[in-house]
């Protein structure tokens, strides 16, 4: 009985829409979800992105079907229209590896300026994009308040933080810039800004409207997973300082704290190493409609005490 009822209420819904917006494509087409998400997807657009509120600057999760699952990708059966979001899922887990990597191997006072500075960030954000003309059109990497100790500005002293930082690259249209005679976009073209830069920018705040990705991680306010595994890879590496000529010959392994890497018969999808966003409008930005694969980078926090803690997701 109740089945029934839900039914007519969709019915009924369909039919007000139906009259309001003249049906689907064709006259003879019911108005169906496809429709409903067109719609949604319509009444945002860069201009009225701002006044917009939380919920409609986000679609269903539902919307974007078969994401990859990191442990499930060899015992399921992925269409090969799926083949992007796969290459997205790795690309997360890669630069969170490298980033956990290269941010706990540089963990003495003495590597404090050869850490990645925010130049580097930015590049490496911009080659993300650039590497990718047909997967990929933004990236970014989010330090969690005041976690982030700049080896670049100056004024901030050793041992200090700052409250945000958010370097991130999106893809540019650049068919009408000067050198571009062709006005056609090259693809080549990436714009770099510090979302955590100005005011209203707090992207740890409940009220920011663009941070989908921020809840899937953090904050870390629950206990419930401290005994979670940490993940520690180990990784040998033949150092070099001269052309054609390692200074050992054998490997240096180092161990670092990375994403998590559940088996496969993990269920409980808090333990993935990468997730994925629901759909979002990226307001001010790209402006446009996307998705995001997240993944968690883990660093020593506090940096530089004689005690070892690790900060990783939650
Ligand atoms: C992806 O491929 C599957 C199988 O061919 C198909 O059912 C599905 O509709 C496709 N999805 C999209 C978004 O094109
Ligand atoms: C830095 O990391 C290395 C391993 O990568 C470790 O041996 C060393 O003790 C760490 N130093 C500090 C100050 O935490
Ligand atoms: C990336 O941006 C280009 C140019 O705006 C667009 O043609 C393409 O569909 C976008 N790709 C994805 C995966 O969003
Ligand atoms: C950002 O918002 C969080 C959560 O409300 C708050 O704790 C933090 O102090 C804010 N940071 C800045 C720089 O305003
Ligand atoms: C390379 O490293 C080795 C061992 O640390 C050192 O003896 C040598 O002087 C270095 N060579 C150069 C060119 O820096
Ligand atoms: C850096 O700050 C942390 C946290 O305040 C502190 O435990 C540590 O001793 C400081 N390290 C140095 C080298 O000042
Ligand atoms: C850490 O230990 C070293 C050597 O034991 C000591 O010289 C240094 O003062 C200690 N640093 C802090 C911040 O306690």
């Amino acid at each position: 009985m109740r089945y029934v009822g839900v039914l007519m209420g969709v019915g009924i819904l369909a039919c007000w829409l139906g009259v309001l917006e003249g049906q689907g494509k064709f006259s003879w087409m019911w108005y169906d979800h496809f429709d409903e998400i067109d719609d949604h997807m319509r009444t945002v657009n860069a201009d009225n992105c701002q006044s917009k509120s939380r919920e409609e600057l986000v679609l269903r999760a539902d919307t974007v079907s078969q994401l990859p699952v990191y442990n499930q990708q060899l015992d399921r059966i992925w269409y090969p229209n799926r083949t992007a979001l796969i290459h997205l899922h790795h690309m997360a887990l890669n630069r969170a590896f490298f980033y956990s990597y290269i941010l706990q191997k540089m963990n003495d006072s003495q590597s404090f300026y050869i850490q990645p500075n925010w130049l580097y960030m930015y590049m490496s954000a911009a080659a993300d994009v650039n590497a990718n003309p047909y997967g990929i059109n933004g990236s970014a990497f989010y330090f969690d308040k005041d976690c982030h100790y700049p080896n670049w500005y100056e004024t901030v002293p050793f041992n200090n933080t700052l409250p945000l930082f958010g370097p991130k690259a999106w893809r540019h249209d650049d068919y009408q810039d000067q050198d571009n005679y062709l006005r056609e976009p090259t693809r080549q073209a990436v714009m770099v800004a510090d979302l955590g830069a100005g005011r209203g920018m707090n992207y740890t705040h409940s009220q920011f409207k663009m941070n989908p990705w921020y809840t899937k991680w953090l904050p870390d306010l629950r206990g419930d997973l401290d005994s979670l595994m940490k993940f520690t890879y180990n990784i040998g590496i033949k150092y070099s300082n001269v052309t054609g000529k390692f200074i050992n010959d054998d490997f240096v392994a180092s161990p670092f704290f990375g994403p998590s890497s559940p088996s496969a018969l993990t269920k409980d999808e808090r333990m993935l190493p990468v997730m994925f966003t629901q759909p979002y409008f990226d307001c001010g930005r790209s402006n446009k409609w996307i998705v995001s694969a997240v993944s968690p980078v883990v660093d020593y926090m506090p940096r530089y005490s004689n005690w070892t803690h690790l900060r990783r997701q939650r």
